[in-house]
């Protein structure tokens, strides 16, 4: 057993998250959490709402609201839409609460003590209307390169080159209209060169192991070609106050360097919050934490330009705070802290082929999907068409096609057929006869799916592990039409069918315990149809709570996951009641995919 960290990528509170965000993070870490949840690990599993930087500031300057309320609104939404996709959190919090505040700036301070935070002085643009600073996008002018007008100042579009704010030609602010003023101004940098070497060896090390997937690893080695320093801070006044430049309330931490340290403050907050319930110490966290603890494994989720972050600003921020670059040093209070174990990266949804875009209506927020379809249809969407290694298209024609023919006539028919059939002739799980072939060929095949589905699911081969259930739905069905239970009706022929129904009960429970890893909702009802307490897969569930030391209250996520269902066959039980079934699944009209296209305005294509 060991103590594994789900580490999911937090997400932004500008606005709702929409289908593609939850494919990316989502769907992915809760799949993991729930099957080593049921391999007896210990998971925590935190995340919370990003609320720091520019895209938070400039949202809430268009809705005339501060960051903070724009940050309360959007953190709800988000909150209630992962627990309507069921998404089985220990911990989801945000980056406003006082504890990260107070985690983010323990491991600014010692990771300046041990020598790798160096001020330096750096151009910066200033808006000689405003006074503010200006962010490089907020600038355009031509593009030194290409001559191209429009360019802004971290890149041209045109040309595609990256760009710095000084080398455009005319440049103007976009706030003003107005020639910038350049000039110069101190920040903090992380001085990544001193920590090449260390995640060097950090990185040969994971690779060795042929654990992450290969385009993660090798991006993240070449990004370790060309080191900087990297600024740690931004002129913003959003964000979390720098220690020692408390006189500076314009210049905060870059909302990178507090984002990433979610995870250790979200695991910490849990410790603490499960010690003020009486359930454990708030040092708890450290067992997922502890460079020491042997046990302990971390895999973090996301989307694939989170990479960077992940696999070389994270773990750099980690060794700082260890003193474990080139310059040494000793670690803080925290202790030694681990490394990630896994990156575990997917790539992105297309919708119709479109890249989302809010501003053009090529968006499908989750809580429209929550809305119109079950939760369970857009998680298996995800699980078996999801952009796991490469890019996947939803399209609204699949989306129909997979929940009815796949969702509803494979498997939510075998549940009905099998229960209804169960309920007609006996009441109750009828015991077996005596076994035939093709009765003891189809429990084996299914009993062999622990195994084969459990290491795809390890193996972050999520595709792949839910088509090999569905192609033990698709055995479970072949076994209906070659034994035809609903021919055996003469009295001597009771035994088999019993036999037959036996078969089928325990092949769709066990098919449906694996199945509650990714589709929890609907396993919860088909448990219940097959007489038991409906609760094999726990759910997550929103608790308004204090902040732990004295901020505004907020909503968290949390649930109690223990004592979850083995991932393992169990028999069922002979004389267990059982009613005819209703539907699990909604069988969905054709009339959906012209209505849902005409919505993001590509009706009549
Ligand atoms: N908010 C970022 C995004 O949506 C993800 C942050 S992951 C974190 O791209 F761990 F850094 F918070
Ligand atoms: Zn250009």
């Amino acid at each position: 057993m060991s103590h594994i960290l789900s580490a999911v990528a937090w997400p932004y509170a500008n606005g709702p998250r929409h289908i593609g965000h939850v494919a990316g993070f989502g769907v992915p870490s809760d799949v993991f959490s729930r099957y080593m949840r049921m391999r007896g690990h210990d998971v925590l599993m935190v995340s919370g709402t990003d609320e720091h930087g520019t895209p938070i500031m400039v949202q809430a300057d268009a809705e005339g609201v501060t960051p903070k309320q724009l940050a309360d609104k959007n953190n709800r939404i988000i909150v209630e839409d992962l627990v309507g996709l069921g998404l089985s959190y220990d911990l989801f919090t945000r980056t406003t609460t006082v504890n990260h505040e107070q985690v983010v700036q323990e491991l600014f301070r010692v990771c300046r003590d041990n020598g790798y935070m160096a001020v330096r002085e750096t151009p910066v643009a200033i808006d000689p209307e405003t006074g503010n600073t200006l962010p490089d996008r907020y600038i355009e002018g031509t593009c030194p390169l290409c001559g191209t007008d429009g360019a802004r100042g971290d890149q041209c579009d045109a040309c595609g080159n990256q760009l710095d704010p000084q080398d455009l030609v005319n440049p103007v602010s976009k706030v003003s209209g107005k020639a910038p003023e350049f000039t110069v101004t101190e920040h903090y940098f992380l001085d990544l060169p001193a920590l090449a070497e260390a995640l060097g060896a950090w990185l040969d090390a994971v690779d060795e192991t042929g654990t992450w997937r290969p385009n993660v690893i090798s991006f993240s080695k070449h990004l370790l070609e060309d080191v900087r320093p990297r600024a740690m801070s931004r002129d913003i006044s959003w964000g979390i106050p720098i220690p020692g430049w408390e006189d500076q309330p314009n210049k905060r931490l870059y909302v990178w360097f507090d984002a990433v340290i979610g995870y250790l403050s979200a695991s910490i907050e849990w410790a603490r919050r499960r010690e003020a319930a009486g359930k454990g110490s708030a040092e708890d966290w450290r067992l997922w934490w502890s460079a020491d603890a042997e046990d302990a494994e971390s895999y973090y989720f996301m989307g694939k330009d989170n990479i960077v972050f992940h696999s070389q600003i994270w773990p750099a921020e980690l060794l700082a705070y260890n003193g474990g670059g080139s310059r040494g040093g000793a670690a803080g209070e925290l202790g030694t802290l681990k490394l990630p174990t896994q990156v575990v990266s997917s790539e992105f949804l297309t919708m119709e082929s479109r890249k989302f875009s809010s501003s053009k209506g090529i968006v499908i927020y989750v809580r429209d999907m929550l809305e119109r379809y079950q939760p369970d249809a857009l998680r298996y969407f995800i699980a078996i068409a999801g952009p796991e290694t490469s890019d996947a298209d939803f399209t609204w024609d699949e989306f129909l096609r997979r929940t009815n023919t796949e969702l509803v006539a494979g498997w939510g028919n075998l549940v009905s057929r099998t229960g209804a059939m169960i309920a007609k002739n006996f009441g109750e799980i009828p015991a077996a006869g005596g076994l035939e072939e093709i009765d003891a060929k189809l429990l084996e095949q299914v009993r062999e799916g622990f195994a084969t589905v459990g290491a795809m699911i390890e193996a972050h081969r999520q595709r792949a592990a839910i088509a090999e259930i569905m192609r033990l739905v698709g055995e479970a069905n072949a076994y209906v039409s070659a034994t035809e239970p609903f021919k055996l009706k003469a009295p001597e022929q009771r035994e088999r069918l019993a036999t037959v129904l036996n078969t089928l009960a325990q092949a769709v429970s066990d098919v449906n315990t694996m199945m509650s890893v990714f589709l929890p909702h609907s396993s919860n009802k088909i448990d219940a149809i097959l007489g038991g307490a409906g609760d094999i897969a726990p759910m997550p569930r929103i608790v308004e709570s204090d902040d732990l030391d004295g901020g505004d209250p907020y909503p968290i996520i949390t649930g109690d996951y223990a004592g979850v269902r083995a991932w393992e066959p169990r028999a069922v039980v002979p004389g267990t009641p059982i009613s005819k079934p209703k539907p699990v699944f909604v069988k969905l009209d054709p009339s959906i995919v012209a209505e849902e296209l005409e919505r993001h305005g590509l009706g009549g294509e």
